[in-house]
């Protein structure tokens, strides 16, 4: 199966295409119940991935170290508070160092957008990206996809609507998301307060022509009919003083509320990346309810982020 991938490095899936993306989730699908049974190939047997986060996380960092285990690998785990990162090492010198010691892969966090792709000009083995600033969350991307496809059906994706919710400008999983969602077919709708709209425009148009995406304002006709409603964090740790609604205000005017999902398909399902701002982005009867599948998205980071290491592992570094 690895033969139709030749990616060295996974920094965001606009290197994609929707064979690659097909590959991918098909992977996935099989490394999910490889693990099941206990059957898994272990792929990445003597080598040893390091996770080298920047920025905080559980999902990825957790999902990107059991899914390494699950394929044999090793892990090591490097964190700003506890690495010469908190003496002052830069992120490239702290990447040649775990090139040094041998280290084949690392999955990297980090608060400036294009920092995983500097990793790749001073690490020989493969980089993948786990979310570089505003720019990019590839594997976040592909979990989603995913999960879309397991409620949706595989052939369900293709001209279904879903309503992206919130802070677009600050979303490094929006923006991967969108190009991932788009290139499998997906009738994409964004929608937030215009302070987290402003920018955002820019970005969208550098997308391929005869991608379906609309940015709207107004949330009604976003939700509108959709298959899927993707709630996003508000990202108050890269606000920096710009402006934004207030916590309270934001929920009010765009919480995602059982009310506002009437005007929904009635079976559509609720997704958020996580962390919830449990009361903000979501009420906590939403995030919990019978449409969230918020827990989907967290599981299915596992068998994806397998599928991604084992396809990485099969390319030359
Ligand atoms: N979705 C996501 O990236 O979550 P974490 O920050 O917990 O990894």
């Amino acid at each position: 199966m690895s033969a139709a991938w030749t990616h060295r490095h996974l920094i965001d899936v606009d290197i994609l295409t929707a064979d690659e993306l097909t590959l991918v989730l098909d992977l996935a699908r099989s490394m999910s119940a490889s693990r099941a049974a206990g059957t898994t190939e272990p792929v990445l047997h003597h080598q040893t991935m390091a996770t080298v986060f920047a920025e905080a996380s559980t999902r990825t960092r957790t999902s990107f170290q059991l899914a390494a285990r699950a394929l044999g690998g090793d892990v090591v785990s490097i964190e700003a508070a506890t690495s010469s990162l908190s003496k002052g090492e830069s992120i490239i010198d702290t990447v040649r160092t775990l090139d040094a010691l041998g280290v084949g892969v690392i999955a990297i966090r980090h608060p400036d957008d294009g920092a995983a792709r500097v990793a790749t000009d001073h690490f020989r083995g493969h980089v993948v990206n786990a979310g570089d600033g505003s720019h990019a969350h590839p594997t976040q991307a592909l979990l989603d996809l995913y999960t879309l496809t397991e409620h949706l059906g595989a052939d369900g994706i293709r001209g279904s609507k879903i309503c992206i919710v919130g802070d677009l400008v600050h979303s490094r999983v929006a923006r991967s998301g969108i190009w991932a969602l788009t290139t499998m077919g997906m009738d994409v709708w964004v929608t937030g307060p215009r302070e987290f709209l402003a920018g955002f425009e820019t970005w969208a148009a550098e997308l391929p022509a005869g991608r379906r995406l609309t940015i709207t304002d107004d949330l009604g006709a976003g939700m509108r009919g959709a298959a899927a409603v993707m709630a996003l964090r508000v990202q108050r740790e890269r606000l920096h003083g710009s402006a934004a609604p207030t916590e309270a205000g934001y929920a009010v005017a765009w919480g995602i509320t059982e009310a506002r999902l009437v005007a929904a398909c009635p079976d559509a399902i609720v997704m958020h990346p996580g962390p919830v701002n449990v009361g903000v982005e979501l009420p906590d009867d939403v995030a919990s309810g019978p449409r969230s599948v918020i827990t989907c998205q967290v599981a299915n980071g596992v068998p994806v982020r397998m599928a991604v290491l084992a396809l990485l592992a099969g390319t030359d570094a």
